[in-house]
């Protein structure tokens, strides 16, 4: 394996990955991505040109995406439609891109014998009840809940179809919530954190008991290149931090962290069909492949986030005014 292909890298947790593998490995990268709302070019702009290649497509595009998947070895696929809140108002993308844009890179990797890792996520099996003491396994039953969430258990199965159809040389990881930087305002973590920065109350929906499993960008990606060197074909590998915490314990973090009394927020009306607890048990993924999170210190890593923040307003204020414009049109 020397060259990869990542689909969505000028994302959030995909242009994680690419610094991560620039950083940490010798390997060369191409970056397939259409650069919608959620991709900035600007992510990747540091990094040396010579391991570095940058298309900018559509994963859908079956002409573009046989040239590329031919000329590489391995597919880290990322690329998707990634919001849940915009997926209960416009599914329609959440259809194209994260089924039949993974319909086509499988095909491309088919023709021409490419392995193919699919990252997907915790959200495929569903939601847990506050005080269920099991997490989420490689066993749980899928179980979606929302357009977006469906559309990746969607994907999820595609893939294994066409290992077990086709023999395609494939592997699957589902993770939790991942924070750090370059992740799009209009989630959880960054939004509030922005709008603290511009002394707007952050906004949590319903009464904020929901609990989300965070883990640092950084680990997901030291994951999924263990996966890339280790996983066995075929398999599905949980990725998870134990980082357990209900979302109003996160917002009094992010106002004590940046200095505002911790009661300084607003409920707001809840999102439909929204999940109570995601929790995975990454024991597979440790045992079999020998993985650990190096970031286990939530509030110092929400901490060096809030600081990544306060430090890139020319990354994220572009985009600011429009997602809150999209925000106040449901009342969130
Ligand atoms: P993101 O929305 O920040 O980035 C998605 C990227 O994909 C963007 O750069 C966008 O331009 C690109 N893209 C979208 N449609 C495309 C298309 N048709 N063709 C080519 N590129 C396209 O998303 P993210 O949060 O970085 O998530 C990346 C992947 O990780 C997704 O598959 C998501 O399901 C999965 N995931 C995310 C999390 C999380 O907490 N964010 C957790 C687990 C899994
Ligand atoms: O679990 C993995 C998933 O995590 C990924 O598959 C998704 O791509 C990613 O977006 C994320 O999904 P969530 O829906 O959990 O993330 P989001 O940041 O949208 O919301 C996190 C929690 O915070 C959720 O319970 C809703 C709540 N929330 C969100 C926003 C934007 C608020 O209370 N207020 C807000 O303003």
């Amino acid at each position: 394996m020397s060259n990869l292909l990542v689909t969505g890298g000028a994302g959030f947790i995909g242009s994680n990955f690419v610094h991560y593998v620039i950083r940490e490995t010798d390997l060369n990268v191409t970056v397939l991505d259409k650069l919608t709302y959620a991709g900035n070019r600007a992510t990747l702009s540091s990094l040396p040109e010579e391991r570095l290649s940058f298309v900018q497509g559509d994963i859908a595009d079956a002409t573009l995406v046989d040239r590329l998947v031919e000329n590489t070895d391995v597919v880290v696929h990322y690329a998707a439609e990634s919001h849940n809140d915009n997926s209960l108002h416009d599914p329609r993308p959440f259809v194209d891109t994260n089924i039949l844009g993974t319909y086509t890179l499988l095909e491309a990797a088919r023709r021409h014998d490419v392995r193919f890792h699919h990252i997907s996520t915790d959200e495929v099996y569903g939601d847990l009840e506050l005080d269920d003491p099991e997490r989420f396994t490689e066993s749980t039953p899928y179980n979606p809940s929302s357009p977006y969430s469906s559309t990746k258990a969607g994907s999820d199965l595609l893939v294994r179809a066409w290992v077990r159809s086709f023999g395609l040389r494939a592997t699957i990881s589902n993770c939790s919530n991942n924070y750090g930087p370059y992740q799009h305002v209009e989630k959880f973590i960054p939004r509030q954190i922005t709008n603290v920065i511009d002394g707007v109350r952050p906004r949590l929906y319903g009464e904020g008991l929901n609990v989300r499993d965070w883990i640092h960008a950084n680990d997901h990606s030291s994951a999924v290149l263990t996966i890339l060197e280790r996983g066995d074909v075929g398999e599905t590998y949980l990725i998870g931090a134990d980082g357990e915490q209900n979302n109003k314990a996160v917002i009094e973090s992010i106002l004590e962290i940046m200095g505002e009394t911790t009661g300084a927020y607003d409920h707001v009306i809840d999102r439909s069909g929204h999940d109570l607890r995601y929790a995975i048990d990454s024991t597979k993924l440790r045992t079999a492949l020998g993985w650990t999170p190096q970031y286990s210190d939530f509030r110092a890593g929400l901490e060096a986030t809030v600081k990544w923040y306060r430090e890139n307003e020319a990354w994220w204020r572009p985009q600011k005014a429009a997602t809150e414009a999209k925000y106040q049109t449901t009342g969130q």
